[in-house]
């Protein structure tokens, strides 16, 4: 299918400060899923997108010296990459940013002031940060002065519907030195349920003179053009969309670009794919960790077609490639396809 809307809409780059970026769809940090794995998939789909890392906090960092975590890691694919922190004291921040900046030379770092989980907003962090907006700019600015790389920030539309402070929240990134901003439509209060206000990219945009980033429910192209071209935004942010979808990032990219809407994977097709997923993440975390850590990603390869639901037990208790590969050739079967899963055993 072809779209009518002008592929040059969608073609120049973002500018963050001194960093240009040729795209306008980054990947969301997401705790758990955006890991170097993870983020090296998406990456083969989206080479020109900003990819963000998991958050990471600076209190584990700096008072449990994680320099070594691997939620630290980074690939040589890992560029243009955002390394997400969170954070509440100044010094702790600076001293995680600055190390990080330091050993890990990421094209911009963003601090993450929308989390809703109460284990960060109970220590004053993440969306917390919002009913704190003196605080806040103090965080922002004390680490836009000192390190090199662009900072941004990553917050919702407030701490519930009666606190929507997303404008002057923007507005008040940008006095403290912010070179973008990224809205999840939501307040803290909604967590992740239905109904993000999308409005609110239209008022945060016009409120501000910085980048502004949509994200939340963007889960394919048709949305992605419908939200930059309604609400003049200037890229969008996809989280749960690329999950066990990890060429997702790339295929709303390229149709952006070109016009050409993407092609579905095939069943076989995502099954390979999340195969290889497996085997590169037991490769870097041991088959052990791996494996469980795996389970979910292999679970949300396998979202959407018919007869899913039946098999996604027996693939929360996979335990090596050898039993992936078994229950994926079952899928196959069920799926009317006759031939097995085509991957080296
Ligand atoms: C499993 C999961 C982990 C997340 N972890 C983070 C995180 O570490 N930092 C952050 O700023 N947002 C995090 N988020 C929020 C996403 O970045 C994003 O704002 C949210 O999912 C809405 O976008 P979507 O509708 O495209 O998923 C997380 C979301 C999910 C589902």
């Amino acid at each position: 299918m072809t779209s009518n809307t002008p592929a040059n809409t969608y073609n120049t780059p973002i500018q963050i400060g001194p960093v240009t970026v040729n795209s306008r769809v980054m990947l969301a940090p997401m705790a758990g899923v955006t890991d170097v794995v993870f983020r090296s998939l998406v990456r083969q789909w989206a080479p020109e997108s900003l990819i963000c890392t998991e958050m990471i906090s600076s209190n584990g960092i700096v008072y449990s010296k994680q320099w070594g975590n691997r939620i630290l890691d980074k690939a040589p694919t890992d560029h243009p990459i955002a390394y997400q922190l969170a954070a509440n004291r100044k010094e702790v921040l600076l001293e995680a940013a600055l190390g990080i900046v330091k050993d890990k030379n990421p094209d911009t770092l963003d601090l993450n002031m929308g989390c809703p989980v109460k284990k960060i907003t109970g220590n004053f962090e993440g969306c917390a940060l919002m009913k704190e907006p003196d605080h806040a700019y103090e965080l922002i600015s004390a680490v836009a002065k000192e390190v090199d790389v662009p900072v941004t920030v990553k917050f919702r539309l407030g701490w519930d519907a009666n606190s929507m402070n997303y404008k002057e929240f923007g507005q008040m990134c940008e006095a403290a030195g912010a070179k973008m901003v990224t809205l999840h439509a939501r307040t803290r209060a909604q967590g992740y349920k239905p109904g993000c206000l999308w409005d609110a990219f239209g008022e945060l945009k016009r409120a501000v003179n910085i980048p502004v980033i949509a994200n939340g429910d963007i889960w394919g192209v048709e949305e992605a053009r419908q939200v930059m071209s309604t609400y003049g935004v200037d890229g969008v942010m996809i989280g749960r969309g690329c999950q066990g979808e990890p060429w997702l990032l790339g295929d709303i990219d390229e149709a952006l670009k070109t016009g050409v809407d993407p092609v579905e994977k095939s069943l076989p097709e995502r099954l390979v794919l999340a195969y290889d997923h497996a085997a590169r993440h037991c490769d870097y975390r041991g088959t052990d960790v791996g494996m469980r850590e795996m389970r979910k990603h292999l679970t949300w390869y396998i979202k959407g077609f018919p007869g899913a639901s039946g098999f996604r037990n027996q693939l929360t208790a996979v335990s090596s490639l050898e039993d992936i590969r078994l229950v994926f050739d079952e899928i196959l079967k069920t799926a009317g396809v006759d031939e097995p899963l085509p991957v080296a055993v």
